[in-house]
């Protein structure tokens, strides 16, 4: 579908516009100007059809989904509008000034700050508990959904991609996907003592015991081992390193981690 149709179906001015991702049934973009994103959803499935003509299209789903993450106090960015038009729907939210988890990640590998490193798996595993705690999932907890974003001293995990974030009832699978889709990837690159500190955090708000905490780690990894199409960690784009060599290594030495408003 051509871009300028979508973006003047939904009036916008494509010219305004920078396209970040395309795929095959949603696109990205960030305004030239202001600090904002636009997400598009098109060509929606057979099902999201029938949910767009029942009245629920996928930006309204993204609210939904938004709005119950926001509650718990994870930062997730500000939602700035939202509708639809022909067969479309979009959400319209605050642009993050930040690199995907991933990229900070490896690239503290790289440069082997080891104990910041487990310091962020540490407190995504907390993140994945204050879902979990409030009954909540996020559909897709790769690391590039989340975003990490400088704020003086602090970096602040924020999580974005809320299509399938939802309440739900135990269905285990979704939480130990929660918890390992970071991870999936391959096993040198992301050690059993990474998947250690994520678990590490997750029961700071879970309480398990350690049996219960070590059994569940076990069938979270037996589940994640058993996908086949484990991610391949990706090679880090210069421009990830370059934000990482300016925004991170300064703050560095005092830095904070902050996965929750006001906490
Ligand atoms: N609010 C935002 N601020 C900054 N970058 C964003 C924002 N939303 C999305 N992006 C960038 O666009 C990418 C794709 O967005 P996402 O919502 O995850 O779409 P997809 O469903 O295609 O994964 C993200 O990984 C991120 O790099
Ligand atoms: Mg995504």
């Amino acid at each position: 579908m051509n871009k300028d149709i979508i973006f003047e179906d939904l009036g916008y001015d494509p010219t305004e516009w920078d396209l970040l991702i395309e795929r095959q049934r949603t696109l990205v973009a960030k305004h030239k100007k202001n600090p904002e994103i636009l997400k598009v959803y098109f060509q929606d499935h057979w099902r999201d059809k029938l949910r767009r003509f029942l009245g629920e299209a996928r930006a309204d789903r993204y609210v939904a989904g938004e709005e119950l993450i926001a509650r718990t106090g994870l930062f997730t960015p500000e939602i700035l509008g939202f509708g639809r038009a022909r067969g479309l729907s979009y959400v319209k939210m605050q642009y993050i000034d930040g690199v995907e988890l991933i990229s900070v990640i490896q690239w503290l590998s790289e440069n082997e700050y080891g104990q910041i490193l487990n310091e962020i798996l540490k407190q995504f595993g907390e993140l994945v508990g204050i879902l979990h705690k409030a009954g909540l999932v996020h559909g897709d907890l790769r690391a590039g959904n989340v975003l990490c974003k400088i704020q003086k001293n602090t970096i602040q995990q924020v999580l974005i991609d809320h299509d399938r974030s939802r309440k739900v009832g135990f269905k285990k699978h979704e939480q130990l996907r929660n918890l390992m889709q970071l991870s999936m990837v391959e096993r040198n690159v992301f050690t059993y003592e990474r998947i250690d500190q994520i678990f590490d955090g997750y029961n700071v708000h879970m309480n398990y015991s350690n049996e219960q905490l070590n059994s569940l780690k076990k069938q979270a990894i037996n589940w994640g081992e058993s996908r086949k199409n484990l991610d391949r960690i990706r090679t880090l784009p210069e421009k990830h390193c370059l934000w990482c060599e300016e925004n991170l290594k300064p703050i560095l030495r005092d830095i904070q981690i902050q996965i929750q408003k006001g906490v």
